[in-house]
């Protein structure tokens, strides 16, 4: 570097020039550091660099780049990811699981095209066992990243891709003015033992396996922390582009290497069935050595118009499949059984096993179901077990192997109490089919500890109420403590407890600052997150969606499962059956629910859900049946059409029903049609009625 100014002295102008040349030095030695393993100057030196770069910014923050080499290390922390919608959906792949699904894989697609075997080429990709991410670059410089959420809609993880070496904050060589790269963040076994290490010793959360590591650490808020986890990236797929730089997959993936990217190295182009076959058993046989998780294998059409050609089935292109790896199996020996008590009472026996790697994974916990499996199984403590890790799926027990098992291993007896609380744990009898249920339950509702921990935990959870930063271990310990045995005590949890929470261990005024805003944040909500959270049994975040745009308000809501109507409302609610109608009445029922119902109410604002009105619909609003054979649709597709615009779609036909769609072989719907004088119309009458809307 040659005569370098004083910061303080720098202009305007000089300033960009020098922040500007700085990001691309620094991606360069970034570039020849981490993707050649070759640095070309001290590392000193790029540190001088990277205090140069900041300094100037530090006098400068307007200039400061979207590129800039400061990303790297994290911003401040941002309050909670923004949404991203997704300008082309991230879709998801078709699984294929034996030979036989990727033979008639391939020969549809080449009837589909008309084409012979030879003539069709495919490339063949490991599938890497990560998260999906979107990162968008406008004139090669990146802009936004997103998680792939439902497809439709993701979380703003900028930031901390930003810190992630394997995405060029910019493009090298000339890519399309708006380009959309897609892949996967993951994270090595190598980074993976270590970080758990550190994470154990700091007395910090460890990590059931790299994927979940990869994805809690991209999906935390402040980027500091991801700076410091070893994340890499995989450039497979593209969303949006103003223009392909290629025609092919195979070439698209060059391109993606020739802008900076990390490409897998192990794809390869495949032409007959046999050959993708054969790459998938190569890739199964180095699976263990390749030092991060893969669970299959990706075939994709190669050329980019014969995909356009073949388009979708739903979520999934027609031109891709996933070929997925078998189960993976360990032996090692199952030392206890512990018993968890969910929120509902749920006796849920657990395996605990000697550590044993299944897949590049330590397992030390197998899910064992209930207590008939156990004795089906005749799993005992002391048995040498078989234990199978699937994806995403807790392990599980698959067999005894009975030749090991020891003399003194004697047959597991479940216990009829409650280890939480000592209360009685039954098995409830179904009155109608005389069934005893799979699982045993506590009896003690509110006076089980378990479950009143468990029932906090689902209050603030993601899809309830969603307080970050209230993690099980603090619920416990405030459970414990006495401050929080209700829900409404989480919300007078500053006023009451405030002062003798802050300075107790592991809690910081900043901390407890930021745990009493998330509260804040929550004391306004909509009624179907609010029903949700109130962990009725059998009603989760669908049914009480269903609920929610049935009733509208907390008020008509309670007012109506208080009353005598309050299962004949429910019943009439489409979706919602007669269980779900009799836990609901159940919970209201129980006069310390609504106590805690009413203390709940005083303390957060519950806002309106409104029927998915499709407004300018012709059916919305409507109660629709449809009976008979459907010719031109599916009756799922019917079904999903009609509510989609408005309609609420009824299996049997009432003085309440607006309209019967009728095919042929329609029968006592029909007459019940007549008899209520209900219009009835034909499925093309239908389908001209809804054309358009
Ligand atoms: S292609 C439309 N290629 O698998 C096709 N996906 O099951 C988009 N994945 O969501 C995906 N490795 O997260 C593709 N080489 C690869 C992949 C891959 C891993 C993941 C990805 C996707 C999921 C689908």
């Amino acid at each position: 570097m040659n005569a370098i100014k004083p910061v303080d002295r720098l202009t305007a102008s000089q300033a960009a020039k020098e922040l500007d040349r700085l990001a691309r030095e620094i991606a360069e030695h970034d570039r020849a550091y981490y993707r050649e393993d070759a640095p070309k100057v001290s590392d000193a030196a790029y540190d001088a660099l990277r205090r140069r770069n900041a300094d100037i910014e530090a006098r400068f923050p307007d200039l400061v780049r979207p590129d800039s080499p400061s990303h790297r290390v994290g911003a401040k922390p941002s309050e909670k990811f923004g949404k991203v919608v997704h300008a082309k959906a991230m879709l998801s792949l078709d699984n294929a699981f034996a030979d036989e699904d990727v033979v008639d894989f391939a020969a549809r697609v080449r009837r589909f095209l008309g084409m012979k075997e030879a003539e069709l080429v495919f490339t063949a990709e490991p599938k890497i066992d990560g998260l999906s991410a979107s990162l968008r670059y406008q004139d090669g410089i990146f802009m936004q990243g997103a998680t792939r959420g439902d497809g439709a809609e993701g979380e703003d993880i900028t930031a901390n891709l930003r810190t992630l070496k394997d995405i060029p904050l910019r493009l090298h060589g000339k890519p399309p003015a708006l380009l959309e790269v897609r892949g996967e963040v993951y994270m090595t076994h190598k980074d993976f033992a270590a970080l758990n290490k550190r994470q154990e010793a700091e007395g910090e959360k460890v990590f059931a396996n790299p994927r979940n590591s990869a994805a809690g650490s991209v999906r935390q808020l402040d980027p500091a922390i991801t700076a410091v986890r070893p994340l890499h990236f995989f450039a497979y797929a593209w969303g949006e582009a103003s223009a392909l730089p290629a025609g092919t997959q195979w070439d698209m993936l060059q391109a993606f290497k020739s802008y900076g990217f990390t490409v897998n190295p192990l794809v390869r182009r495949c032409r007959t069935t046999d050959e993708l076959l054969e790459f998938y058993r190569g890739i199964e046989a180095r699976r263990a050595s390749l030092g991060y998780d893969i669970d299959g294998v990706v075939y994709k059409v190669d050329d980019l118009e014969l995909q356009n050609r073949l388009g979708f089935v739903s979520r999934s292109p027609r031109w891709a499949i996933a070929h997925k790896f078998a189960a993976e199996q360990a032996e090692t020996i199952l030392e206890g059984i512990d018993i968890q008590v969910g929120r509902t009472g749920k006796l849920a026996p657990v395996a605990r096993l000697k550590p044993v790697t299944v897949g590049g994974v330590v397992v030390s916990n197998a899910t064992l179901h209930n207590e008939d499996e156990i004795a089906r199984k005749d799993v005992r403590i002391g048995d040498s077990v078989v234990v199978q890790r699937a994806g995403d799926v807790i392990p599980q027990i698959v067999r005894v192997i009975l030749e090991k098992r020891p003399k003194s291993a004697k047959p597991y007896e479940f216990p009829d109490k409650c280890p939480a609380c000592g209360s009685h744990a039954v098995r409830e009898v179904d009155e109608k089919t005389g069934k005893e249920d799979v699982d045993r339950r506590c009896t003690g509702g509110l006076i089980c500890p378990a479950q009143a921990v468990e029932r906090l935990r689902h209050f603030v959870s993601r899809d309830a109420f969603d307080i970050e930063g209230m993690g099980e271990k603090h619920i416990k310990a405030f459970y414990d403590e006495g401050f929080v045995k209700e829900p409404a005590d989480i919300f007078r949890l500053e006023k009451e407890h405030g002062k003798e929470i802050v300075g107790r261990e592991g809690w910081g005024e900043q901390s407890a600052r930021n745990l009493f805003e998330a509260i804040g944040r929550r004391r306004e909500i909509p009624l179907d997150r609010f029903i949700n959270a109130l962990g009725i049994r059998h009603v989760g975040e669908t049914t009480a969606k269903l609920i929610a745009r049935n009733f509208h308000t907390l008020g008509a809501f309670v007012e109506a499962m208080e009353s005598d109507r309050a299962i004949a409302d429910l019943d009439a609610i489409e979706g919602v059956g007669e269980t779900v109608a009799e836990a609901i009445k159940d919970f209201f029922d129980e006069p310390h629910n609504r106590a805690a119902l009413k203390h709940l109410a005083k303390e957060v604002t519950v806002t309106e859900v409104a029927a998915p009105a499709a407004s300018g619909s012709p059916v919305a609003g409507k109660t629709v049946v449809f009976t008979g054979t459907l010719e031109k649709m599916t009756r799922p597709e019917a079904k999903a059409r009609a509510e989609a615009l408005g309609a609420k779609v009824a299996s049997s036909v009432s003085k309440k029903t607006d309209l019967v769609v009728a095919g042929p072989g329609a029968g006592s719907k029909l007459a019940d049609a007549q008899k209520f004088a209900v219009k009835v119309i034909d499925e093309d009458a239908w389908l001209k009625l809804i054309a358009g809307a």
